[in-house]
């Protein structure tokens, strides 16, 4: 298993480009099963998330092409309604197969996906409100098998602003008879992305970026080309990472439009941020100070932000409290944290950060996509060697991060 092998210290500085959206991509790449013909599209990071999906829509029967960071998808008239047990099961978002392959084929087979390291993750809200639609589902051998006839449009309240939720009924939906209101939707940026993908095939979907979104159902979807949105989470990473390295970095394709809390949150802590035309400039300052933080959904601070912001806190001055609401379980980071000097207390779904760490280098191991770059931030500001290990996480996540570090003065290498 790969590593990352860390020399603390050095201050980055340069220029880092943000690539295409993982959280926008991966719904995008499924909601083409819906058009029968050809689909383009771009801005794609090179991520292992990502070819997972392209071969899984292989395997469902579309015709994929790679090229650079486009893909070129045919979904035509041999689209089949599972795929093999193996794949689906490594990515939860597979689970985005259902809205799709009910509104093309009437009929879906998808591996129920499991609890992973951050909380149990069910997906009960997806199915509760695809049944409101007309399909019905079973349960056989672990895959959730759906079926339906033509959908129907419909009421829909969530309990809570799903984003995966949202978005399978936004891929189910367009293809319904009638209109479909939801009520309490995701408000997330890669949903109003999902939608303005779909808007672009044909379909009539308004109110996206608000929580009440109007889905007219059409008879069919046609070609189209699209770009994903730049990558928020990416680039808050990134802005972390001038910070606690005591950094002055340039983002390119920074989606600062997406990024207002987040922004606000490092401001707060006393980064300077300059979104410009081109670039937004973040520079660290020797008075970083711990804030309080609590994860909301969208527009609110990013629970995909908290790990990376933890770790920033524990070189602040001052102390701080992070409270996660939406993952029940997404403290992991912080025991690895505290393996290279932090002082974190965990109690129930709140910690306290003891600032004024100087953190020391350590092996320490990723537990999730986001507890990995929070260890990887750690270790830039670390004394000595730090070794992340089971990055695997990170590359599911974080396209070329080492060479992108690299690039702007990082001591980091890959051993393999
Ligand atoms: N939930 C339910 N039932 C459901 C659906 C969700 O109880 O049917 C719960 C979840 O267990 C969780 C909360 O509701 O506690 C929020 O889940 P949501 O459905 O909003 O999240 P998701 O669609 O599973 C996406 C991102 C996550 C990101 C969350 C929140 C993708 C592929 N994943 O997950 O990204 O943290 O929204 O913004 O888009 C990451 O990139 O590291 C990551 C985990």
């Amino acid at each position: 298993m790969d590593e990352l092998i860390i020399q603390g210290g050095k201050p980055l500085s340069g220029k880092v480009r943000i690539s295409g959206s993982k959280n926008a991509a991966l719904p995008i790449l499924l909601g083409s099963m819906l058009v029968p013909g050809e689909v383009v599209i771009s801005g794609l990071p090179e991520l292992q998330d990502v070819g997972t999906t392209i071969e899984l829509l292989t395997l469902f029967g579309c015709s994929c092409r790679r090229e650079g960071d486009s893909v070129s998808i045919v979904a035509g008239s041999g689209l089949k309604p599972e795929a093999p047990y193996d794949l689906v099961r490594t990515m939860r978002a597979s689970v985005l197969c259902l809205g799709p392959l009910l509104a093309r084929l009437g009929r879906a087979r998808v591996a129920l996906p499991g609890g992973c390291a951050i909380g149990s993750r069910p997906i009960d809200m997806h199915l509760r409100s695809l049944e409101k639609l007309g399909a019905s589902f079973d349960l056989d051998s672990g895959d959730i098998l759906g079926h339906c006839e033509r959908l129907r449009g419909a009421h829909v309240v969530f309990d809570f602003p799903t984003v995966g939720g949202t978005e399978n009924m936004l891929l189910a939906a367009v293809l319904a008879e009638g209109e479909t209101i939801l009520e309490n939707a995701a408000r997330e940026p890669e949903v109003s992305d999902l939608a303005e993908f779909l808007n672009a095939c044909g379909a009539r979907i308004s109110g996206q970026g608000t929580s009440l979104i109007r889905i007219k159902g059409v008879e069919s979807l046609r070609n189209c080309r699209y770009t994903v949105m730049p990558d928020r989470i990416e680039a808050g990473t990134y802005m972390a990472a001038a910070g606690i390295s005591g950094g002055d970095l340039q983002l390119e394709n920074c989606p600062d439009w997406a990024l207002d809390t987040v922004i606000a949150k490092f401001r707060e802590m006393g980064l300077e941020v300059e979104a410009g035309e081109s670039v937004t400039r973040v520079r660290s300052s020797p008075d970083l100070a711990c804030i309080d933080i609590v994860t909301q959904p969208y527009p609110g601070f990013p629970t995909d932000m908290q790990a990376q912001f933890m770790a920033l806190m524990c070189v602040a001055s001052g102390s701080g409290m992070i409270q996660e609401t939406i993952f029940e379980n997404r403290f992991l980071h912080a025991l690895e944290l505290m393996r290279l000097g932090a002082q974190i207390k965990i109690s129930g779904d709140t910690a306290l950060i003891r600032g004024e760490r100087r953190l020391i280098g350590a092996p320490v191991q990723a537990s999730d996509l986001r507890a990995s770059a929070s260890l990887v931030l750690a270790g830039l500001a670390a004394r000595g060697t730090t070794t992340v290990r089971r990055i695997y996480h990170l590359d599911r996540g974080y396209e070329r991060m080492e060479d992108k570090l690299a690039q702007v003065g990082a001591r980091i290498r890959r051993k393999k």
